[in-house]
């Protein structure tokens, strides 16, 4: 198959259809933001906040906001994010007193929100294979949580694919934010574009169901992964899911959620731009049964 940006355009193309052109035109769009406001800062928005996401933070949604900043309590205001990136968090449903690890965690907009959810109960493990990615954990932590409020957290830096070699049903959570192909960001990028090879996805697609395969051996009977990416290439989404079904059959079931924005999908959730202005992003989610 071609490489480079015309053979991203046909594997793309052959992928989504007639729905294609649209869902580039979007991918290629100013992106919007939701700011979740950080409840240690005692910040409160100017505005009535719209609230058009219907996630459980105290959040807004606008164009653009000014860049966060510390308020006179000392921690940021808010955390700025796509949308669809809260999804996978309100999907673990999270107990204060739970045990979880975020396999995949820098730079840690998603374990803040898990700790506002964890009310620093139990234990929240960010793990992350890059030192330098590492480092940006700790400074979200330090600039939105008081370090009183960061007592059941801790920061690793394993392999996420071999995990399972150290501890096994351990976690009551875990979320998998896979390392993906993050085609919105080789788009916009035309050196990242001439690079791109189909067998790209593939190769991410192979370190991914390793990681998922690690998840369902150290979460606890009766626990819940949540796998996600943000990839358009199902060879990355539900392809995963599918494999885990071949490779690990009757360990797991599915849990079907719905939310506000976004599209079902075989065994999973996603959030397209054409649609919703947000993601790309696909989430599902697996409860371990053995
Ligand atoms: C999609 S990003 C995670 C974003 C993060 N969950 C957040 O919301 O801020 C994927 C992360 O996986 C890390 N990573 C890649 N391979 C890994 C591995 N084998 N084990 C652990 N972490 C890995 C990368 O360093 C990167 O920070």
């Amino acid at each position: 198959m071609t490489k480079g940006p015309e053979g991203f355009e046909q594997f793309y193309s052959e992928m989504y259809g007639e729905r294609w052109p649209r869902l580039k035109e979007a991918l290629l769009a100013p992106k919007k933001h939701v700011a979740v406001a950080n409840p240690f800062s005692k910040f409160k928005f100017s505005e009535a906040p719209l609230h058009v996401t219907g996630v459980s933070f105290e959040h807004d949604v606008r164009e653009s906001f000014p860049q966060p900043e510390k308020t006179e309590e000392g921690y940021m205001n808010y955390y700025l994010m796509d949308a669809a990136s809260i999804l996978p968090v309100e999907a673990l449903d999270l107990q204060p007193g739970e045990k979880m690890v975020d396999l995949c965690a820098a730079p840690g907009g998603k374990s803040f929100l898990c700790a506002l959810k964890l009310k620093n109960q139990g234990l929240l493990v960010s793990n992350d294979r890059s030192a330098a990615r590492r480092a940006r954990i700790h400074r979200i932590f330090d600039d939105y949580l008081p370090k009183s409020e960061q007592k059941n957290h801790t920061v690793t830096g394993h392999d996420a694919t071999k995990w399972s070699l150290y501890q096994k049903s351990i976690y009551d959570k875990v979320l998998l934010d896979a390392p993906c192909s993050s085609e919105r960001h080789v788009l916009e990028d035309s050196k990242e574009l001439a690079i791109w090879a189909p067998g790209r996805t593939k190769a991410i697609a192979i370190s991914q169901f390793a990681m998922l395969a690690s998840a369902l051996d150290i979460v606890k009977v009766g626990g819940t992964i949540v796998y996600s990416t943000c990839a358009l290439s199902q060879l990355e989404n539900d392809d995963i899911i599918r494999k885990l079904y071949q490779k690990r059959p009757g360990r797991f079931e599915l849990i079907r959620k719905e939310f506000s924005f976004g599209e079902p999908t075989e065994f999973g959730w996603q959030v397209l731009p054409d649609n919703t202005g947000w993601g790309p992003f696909y989430l599902a989610v697996v409860k371990r049964t053995k």
